[in-house]
Order: C-alpha cells, then structure tokens, then sequence
C-alpha cells in the first residue's frame, strides 16, 4: 500500500519522534511505499489564510497553495496520523493540514448544499497518540480527539474503511515499562497494517 505519514511533533527526542521512528520502520519493512511527511521538518504553514478562506469553494483554485500536499493525500491508499494531544484536539500543525488540505474538491464535495466526503482514495486510516491526563478525565470531557479520528475523519474517507486509535494515556505518569509495550504495540499494529 502507499501509505501517507502525517506526523506532527517539534521535538526530535521525544516519545512521539520515537513512535514515528518504529511506524515508518515497521511500514518499510513490510513492504509498504511510505510517503513521510513530517509537517515541523517541512516547515508547513497551519494557517489557513485570508485569500485561501476567500477562494475555499473555488474549486478552480483553492488547491493552489497547498497543491504539492493535495498531490500526496491523493495519491494515498492509506493514512497513518501521529501526533500528541494538545488542548483535547490536534497539534495547529496537523490542524492546520486538515483546514488547508482537505479542501472542497479534496475531501468532499458540495451537492445541492450538502457535504459530501469524497476521499475515497484513503481505505484504513490508523492514529498513534498520547495523552498527559488518564482516560477518565478524557472521557469526562467527551474524548473529542478521539472522537475527530473515529467519527469525524472516518467519515471523510472510504465508507467502511478500518479506523485504528492507538492511544496512550496518562503520559504524564507513564514509566518507562508502559511506553515500552506502547512502542511494542504500535509496531505489531504496522508489521499487521
Ligand atoms: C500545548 C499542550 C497542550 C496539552 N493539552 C493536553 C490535553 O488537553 N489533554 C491531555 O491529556 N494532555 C495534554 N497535554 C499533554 C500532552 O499530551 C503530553 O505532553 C504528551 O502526551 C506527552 O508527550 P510529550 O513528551 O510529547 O509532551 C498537552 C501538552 C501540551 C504541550
């Protein structure tokens, strides 16, 4: 499969870098064509700009600035997301991919005034993340990261298409043991993808 990385963390030593490291690794080493993308290193731009939220449904246009992006999402069978969470949500960064990338003509299309989802291409989609509260404080607040993987980003791509969540919680107490069978879990989940 061809698969697309998106990976957003600024720092190289940290767990996430690690995580990226053994999902790239293990993908290669199954075989698959991995497309890489590590939006710090990369430098992309998360805001979506005054003449880009102008153009939005502009179908003829609104792919300009972001058109190398546009180019990979779509030549994607498979989308793999890694990232820490932050304020209950995405990174700006991997935010900011999906305000600017998955546009009008990318990832749904408007009917007679009804979103459509279009990103079709995408048939699994696998999330690795990490949490500094447990998972009943997430729960208590209705788990939205969760919930943007498994309901809101599913819905986008291929109907019925698996959806992963890897999730670990409460980072802020994990020992070195609990990320070491994080890490282990997240590579089967690739060697398997
Ligand atoms: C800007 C920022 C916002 C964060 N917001 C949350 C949050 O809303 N919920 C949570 O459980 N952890 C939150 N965290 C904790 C991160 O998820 C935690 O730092 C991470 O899982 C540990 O990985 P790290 O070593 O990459 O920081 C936040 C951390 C940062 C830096």
């Amino acid at each position: 499969m061809r698969i697309l990385v998106l990976y957003s963390h600024p720092v190289e030593t940290s767990f996430n870098a690690s995580l990226h490291e053994v999902i790239v690794k293990t993908l290669k080493d199954a075989g698959h064509d991995v497309d890489d993308c590590d939006l710090y290193k990369e430098g992309f731009e998360p805001a979506l700009t005054r003449q880009e939220r102008i153009d939005y449904h502009e179908l003829d246009i609104n792919q300009a600035n972001v058109a190398s992006y546009v180019e990979r999402v779509e030549a994607a069978d498979a989308l793999v997301l890694c990232y820490p969470v932050w304020n209950f949500g995405f990174p700006a960064m991997l935010k900011g991919f999906f305000d600017r990338v998955f546009l009008p003509g990318v990832s749904f299309k408007m009917q007679d005034g009804k979103v459509v989802p279009s990103l079709h291409n995408i048939k699994k989609m696998v999330a690795v993340t990490h949490y500094g509260g447990t998972r009943l404080r997430a729960f208590l607040v209705g788990d939205p990261p969760r919930k943007s993987v498994k309901r809101v980003l599913r819905a986008v791509i291929k109907p019925f298409a698996p959806v992963q969540y890897h999730a670990l919680y409460d980072m802020n107490n994990a020992t070195d043991a609990q990320r070491a069978v994080f890490l282990k879990k997240v590579e089967e989940a690739m060697s398997r993808f």
